[in-house]
């Protein structure tokens, strides 16, 4: 049985003051069996760190290397040590706005593997490749090249369509359904039983009114929140549905 996760990606916002929501998360946490994640801007971890009963911390990236001559990275053993236990890799802002390929991205999730974290790696089509109907190529080539050989079951993999992120569009069940099908069937094929282990998350304007019918989608295992994981009264209605899934 893949354990659910609720990952919130705080992006560049938040602030000390802002961690209260975490405290206000707790109970909804508390509530189920899903594991919850919250990923602020890299200097709130070390604040944020079992801050909250049952709010796991973890980052937005990392460098490729665990230490040196790399002004303002941070690495994963650095993140580790700061209490972070997850890190996200490949987030389309970072593919977008620094460039990284999916060779970046497999040297950072190797990173991450290697400080004894769990990646959540993202994998997702633009609109012009979703409509040229080369979704599945895209997602295909991304989820082979991001993956470093040697991952295991406990490594998270999240579908975000870059044109569903932030927009308030998202993809129909069928779309989500599909998508989420074609990843396990090539990460089993990849890694055997541990593709069937590793958890599936959907991302993309996920929101209180839309995360019970994407939970019901075969294969989704939880969802990776932007927006609607900074309040949380949002997020713990997102948790309450991903418990009841
Ligand atoms: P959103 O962001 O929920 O605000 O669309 C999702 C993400 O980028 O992870």
């Amino acid at each position: 049985m893949r354990r659910k996760l609720a990952a919130g990606n705080w992006k560049m916002n938040g602030s000390q003051a802002a961690l209260a929501e975490l405290d206000a998360m707790a109970p909804y946490a508390a509530a189920g069996d899903a594991e919850v994640l919250i990923c602020p801007p890299a200097p709130l971890i070390a604040v944020a760190a079992g801050r909250a009963a049952g709010i796991a911390v973890g980052a937005q990236d990392c460098h490729a290397n665990a230490s040196g001559a790399h002004t303002g990275d941070v690495s994963a053993p650095i993140l580790a040590d700061a209490g972070a236990t997850h890190v996200i890799t490949g987030h389309s802002e970072r593919r977008t706005d620094h460039g990284e390929t999916d060779a970046d991205v497999a040297a950072k999730t190797q990173a991450v593997l290697d400080a004894g974290l769990v990646a959540v790696v993202c994998v997702g089509e633009t609109l012009e490749e979703r409509e040229s109907g080369k979704t599945l190529d895209v997602v295909g080539t991304q989820l082979a090249g991001s993956i470093p050989e040697g991952a295991t079951a406990a490594l998270v993999v999240a579908y975000e369509p870059v044109w569903a992120i932030g927009t308030g569009k998202v993809p129909t069940l069928q779309q989500i359904g599909e998508v989420h099908a074609f990843m396990r069937a090539e990460l089993v094929a990849r890694f055997g039983e541990a593709g069937d282990g590793m958890r599936l998350l959907y991302g993309g304007s996920v929101k209180p009114g839309n995360a019970t019918e994407i939970f019901a989608v075969s294969n989704v295992d939880g969802a990776l929140v932007g927006g609607a994981s900074l309040k949380a009264a949002d997020f713990g209605a997102i948790i309450d549905a991903l418990n009841a899934a």
